[in-house]
């Protein structure tokens, strides 16, 4: 499939499927979004409560985004596990601008991170390990009761909804501890009523800039 790099409102680079006819992230800014979907309203109130190493798992690792910046803001340590069916070339990695548009010395840290091998457990950072999983969700055998909190940051509903339907959702939700979250950008009614009827409290909250609400939903 056809990839392009492609500018955000905030001037950070994403990446464009024509096909799908979808972006990796938010056309209103890309890491603007993620800090507000991912970082605002995940890791911080997580992080907040607990003082104990915070475990992470990310559905849709593409970029390595919201994995750099986890480790940039991170309180504590992380254990991150990000899985990906369709790893991004390097090439396209590296038309990214991610580094310059953050700020500060993060290169050997991204680097780390893309650089480490898929499907082990490797440290990138003092305080950060990272499991990169090259392997389709459906395919995935999730640990119950292991993550913290997910970050669902797959594809829209529109571009490929199977992502979005009960028997993926219920595999999140079984990896969640009892207390846990599950954040992501979407606001559909469908997904919000698959989640509650899998026992999750399920909060609409502020969209971050051009989109009118997100999800964060909390295991009971
Ligand atoms: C919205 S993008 C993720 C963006 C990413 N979090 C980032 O910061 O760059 C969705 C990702 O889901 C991956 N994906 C699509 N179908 C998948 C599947 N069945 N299992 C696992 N990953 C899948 C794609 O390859 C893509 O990287």
């Amino acid at each position: 499939m056809k990839r392009e790099i492609l500018i955000t409102d905030d001037g950070s680079t994403t990446i464009f499927i024509p096909e799908m006819d979808e972006t990796y992230h938010s056309t209103h800014g890309g890491i603007q979004e993620a800090e507000y979907v991912f970082i605002k309203n995940g890791l911080v109130p997580v992080q907040a409560n607990s003082k104990r190493i915070t475990r992470i798992f990310e559905m849709g690792f593409g970029t390595g985004l919201n994995a750099l910046l986890t480790a940039i803001h991170s309180k504590g340590a992380i254990e991150y596990h990000g899985i990906d069916a369709y790893p991004v070339e390097m090439e396209l990695i590296s038309q990214l601008n991610y580094l310059a548009e953050i700020g500060g010395k993060h290169s050997e840290l991204y680097n780390s991170m893309i650089n480490s091998a898929w499907n082990e457990l490797f440290n990138v950072a003092n305080d950060f390990t990272l499991c990169k999983i090259n392997m389709k969700i459906e395919d995935y055998s999730m640990p119950a009761d292991y993550f913290d909190i997910i970050y669902f940051d797959a594809f829209g509903p529109r571009a490929q909804s199977s992502m979005w339907e009960i028997e993926v959702l219920s595999k999140m939700v079984e990896g969640l501890k009892t207390g846990g979250l599950l954040t992501t950008y979407c606001a559909m009614g469908q997904f919000k009523r698959d989640l509650k009827s899998l026992g999750m409290k399920v909060e609409a909250l502020p969209g971050p800039p051009g989109k009118r609400e997100m999800t964060v939903a909390t295991k009971l």
